[in-house]
């Protein structure tokens, strides 16, 4: 018992975060191997739903494994009378001298593609589910080697194996954490083997951004304070990008009177991050700007403690920032990218802001902050003004700002305000990629009244009523912003997964990082955007 007690105490020692962050950066995809592992191999098959029960309809590389299996594979699967369903798997070992498991997983109807009232690509969905599914069923049997049929698309196959073998259990005893597993696309029967592999590395890298996000969402506060978070960022994108780590002092220089505002009730210093992509030269720039709250109490307006844990996701829009540039870099991109991510605690605190005070932005507006929970508005309306300092082609900010997007939209899509038609075009048709939706909601003047009536300053931080919180929480960014493609992404609904998300385990969603990449691919693609 008392030895027990000594190694735990020593294990919790170690835990400081350059350990932890040491340990993270010898992570590939969700976890790192050691070369004296015994490997497992297993095979993942695909077939596409068919009510016959006298013939399968296997994928490509399924159909060629089973002519060279001599019919094995369909024979197995035909000696029961029930056909596959989508989303469900059948898993057959023995059959093969090299794979000691094979699982077969059903990706849906032959053919499925754009679903118009789901805004969603049904297909590559499908694929993602599917194989997400056998590739943890596989890792259950202890198979730590998967060849993954590419499901012809192999970058959504690779998006959903990288996706669904993610796990944040850095922080648990060695015995508790998931086993390691090494995944590869089943290119053997490929007539083009390098645009296959080129194809699942995309999708990988997709993955690997979102698992970046979700990891920082997921860190707890005490960890992952605002130098932590800066520190971490620096190490996973300094060799592909500028990062510039800017103190107190230089926001109080900036006037940043609104994002200091929300830092002043915590010990722990705010930081400011400045990070450039430069994948080509432009003047204009693509802006991403990311609520960076390592933790939100409320500050004096201080939320009720049930559920409060999870106020350590409210960097969310930061973490999402972070990991869609991880991507964007590591696929070389052909685009300029320029990021800013205020990051502070929102604390209470004898030096904390108090409900009726009032500061001034960067811009010089004043606000009157009625309610200290309102926090990421502010921190938010400083990091876009400096942002429009660099005649940026567009705006693109990410936040964790209200309880009322998750009211009207769950975790069904992440909620967007924008003055583009065309950037929420270009939004949307990424996300159909993606498979991680967004939906457009009003910028209307009606909500703009509802901040600025006010009665000690230019606006207040709160529009008076619970009703359209996300909208009048957007009205308010709107004030600080003058760029004509400027889009705001509420992202608290999605922040979380309970399940909605066949391929991302419950936790953290890191949502919607790739959309984010998606849409920065197609910018990339546009010449007066570059
Ligand atoms: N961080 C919260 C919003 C949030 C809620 C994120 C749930 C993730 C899950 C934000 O700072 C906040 O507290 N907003 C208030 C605004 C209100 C005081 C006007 C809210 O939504 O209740
Ligand atoms: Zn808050
Ligand atoms: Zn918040």
């Amino acid at each position: 018992m008392a030895a027990s007690i000594v190694k735990r105490v020593s294990r919790v020692k170690k835990l400081n975060v350059s350990h932890i962050s040491a340990r993270y950066k010898l992570l590939t995809g969700s976890r790192h191997f050691s070369t004296s592992k015994q490997w497992n191999n297993a095979l993942v098959l695909g077939v596409y739903e068919n009510e016959s029960t006298d013939s399968i309809d296997f994928t490509g590389t399924a159909r060629k494994f089973d002519e060279k299996a001599d019919g094995k594979i369909s024979q197995l699967l035909l000696t029961v009378k029930k056909p596959l369903k989508c989303g469900k798997t059948r898993t057959l070992h023995a059959v093969d001298p090299e794979f000691s498991s094979v699982l077969v997983t059903c990706i849906g109807k032959r053919g499925e593609g754009y679903d118009e009232l789901e805004t969603v690509d049904k297909g590559r969905e499908s694929i993602r589910a599917a194989v997400a599914k056998a590739v943890l069923q596989l890792r259950e049997l202890g198979e730590n080697e998967i060849e993954v049929d590419s499901c012809g698309d192999t970058e959504a196959s690779a998006e959903g194996c990288h996706l669904a073998l993610f796990s944040y259990d850095d922080l648990k005893a060695e015995k508790s954490r998931k086993p390691a597993v090494r995944i590869s696309c089943a290119t053997r029967y490929s007539q083009d083997k390098n645009s296959m592999e080129k194809e699942w590395r995309k999708g990988a890298i997709l993955a690997e951004g979102q698992n970046l996000s979700r990891r920082l969402m997921e860190m707890p506060a005490n960890l992952l304070t605002p130098t932590k978070f800066a520190e971490i960022v620096k190490e996973q994108l300094a060799d592909k990008c500028e990062v510039l780590v800017r103190d107190k002092d230089w926001a109080e220089s900036m006037k940043m009177g609104s994002f200091l505002s929300v830092a002043r009730g915590s010990v722990e210093p705010p930081v400011f991050l400045e990070i450039e992509y430069k994948g080509r030269h432009s003047d204009s720039p693509l802006a991403l700007v990311g609520k960076g709250v390592t933790f939100d109490t409320g500050g004096i307006s201080i939320k009720p403690s049930q559920g409060m844990d999870a106020m350590r996701g409210d960097m969310g829009g930061a973490a999402c920032v972070a990991g869609s540039l991880l991507s964007v870099s590591k696929l070389q991109l052909p685009v300029h990218v320029k990021a800013f991510i205020p990051l502070c605690e929102n604390m209470p605190s004898g030096s904390a802001t108090k409900p009726g005070d009032v500061v001034t932005a960067m811009n010089g507006k004043t606000i009157q902050v009625d309610n200290t929970d309102a926090e990421g508005r502010l921190i938010l309306a400083d990091a876009l003004c400096y942002s429009e300092q660099f005649n940026p082609s567009l705006i693109l900010d990410m936040a964790t700002l209200t309880g009322a997007i998750d009211v009207a939209l769950g975790a069904g899509a992440a909620g967007v305000f924008t003055n583009s038609e065309n950037m929420w075009n270009k939004l949307q048709k990424a996300s159909v990629r993606s498979g991680d939706r967004v939906w457009r909601m009003p910028l209307f003047n009606h909500y703009t009244k509802k901040i600025t009536e006010c009665q000690l300053a230019d606006l207040n931080n709160i529009g008076g009523s619970r009703s359209g919180g996300a909208c009048t929480a957007a009205a308010f960014l709107k004030e600080f912003v003058n760029n004509k493609n400027w889009l705001h992404l509420d992202i608290a609904g999605v922040m979380s997964n309970s399940g909605d998300v066949a391929y991302l385990g419950k936790g953290m969603s890191g949502r919607p990082t790739r959309t984010v990449i998606e849409f920065i691919n197609l910018m990339s693609k546009e010449t007066n955007n570059r």
